[in-house]
């Protein structure tokens, strides 16, 4: 089995000020582990904050270079502002601005282009959990990506997020999680067997410090996606550091 480092990522969405930034920033730079790679994704306008060597990513991306695209954020931009990683295709993006698969698609490039690492969300509703089309789901969403690369030699990171497990409290189990897990690394190989067992899956989902030694301690769930616990400074750090094996 490859040796994977673990990545614990938080994800601001639309929270945080330069005020929290900092103190996260000061807290990760105290916690340094070369065990655990962090990275802190506030809202565009933070990214050109000094992050003192802490990695930085973004939540979003255009799908294009530049040119007359009102509001957009370019590939290029970011790596400008000493970006590495970006959120492509968060459930909330697909479902409150239309991000299809295809779109997604596109991001994915425009991203690896830019010479970042894209983190590609994907994730099943309750109805669809229910329904037993998890795994379907996902196939999907995964295959999307990567039917569209030229090569399978850039970094990747996935990240499964269950729809109903974001931002409720109720976290996937473990063996959920890594049954989901599990599933995407055999797609991930039927493409390249070294993208399946280098790529990094991180699982989301109503991640805390009481939940996520467990998670993190399964054979394929390789760090996490972090919403609500990554505004508090205490609660994503002890997170980070139940990543480390
Ligand atoms: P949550 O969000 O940790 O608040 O559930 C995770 C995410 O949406 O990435």
């Amino acid at each position: 089995m490859a040796e994977r480092l673990p990545l614990v990522v938080a994800n601001w969405k639309l929270n945080g000020d330069k005020v929290l930034l900092a103190e996260m920033i000061d807290a990760l730079q105290a916690f340094e582990s070369n065990e655990v790679e962090t990275v802190v994704c506030p809202p565009f306008v933070y990214l050109n904050e000094n992050t003192n060597g802490v990695k930085k990513g973004a939540q979003n991306i255009a799908e294009v270079e530049s040119g007359a695209f009102t509001g957009e954020v370019s590939g290029r931009m970011l790596r400008d502002v000493g970006c590495q990683f970006v959120i492509i295709g968060h459930s909330e993006r697909r479902a409150m601005y239309g991000e299809t698969d295809a779109v997604v698609a596109k991001k994915v490039l425009a991203t690896l282009h830019a010479g970042l690492v894209p983190i590609i969300c994907v994730g099943e509703s309750e109805q669809q959990r229910e329904d037993e089309e998890t795994i379907a789901v996902i196939s999907k969403q995964i295959r999307a990506v990567l039917d569209d690369l030229p090569s399978y030699s850039d970094s990747l990171v996935f990240a499964y997020e269950p729809i109903w497990a974001i931002g409720t409290g109720k976290t996937a189990t473990t063996e959920q999680a890594e049954e989901v897990h599990a599933e995407i690394r055999k797609v991930l190989a039927s493409y390249n067997q070294e993208l399946a067992q280098e790529t990094r899956i991180l699982y989301g989902g109503s991640v805390k410090p009481d939940n996520s030694k467990e998670l993190f301690s399964s054979d394929n769930i390789d760090g996490g996606l972090i919403g609500g616990a990554s505004l508090d400074v205490e609660s994503f750090t002890t997170i980070c550091k139940n990543a480390v094996a």
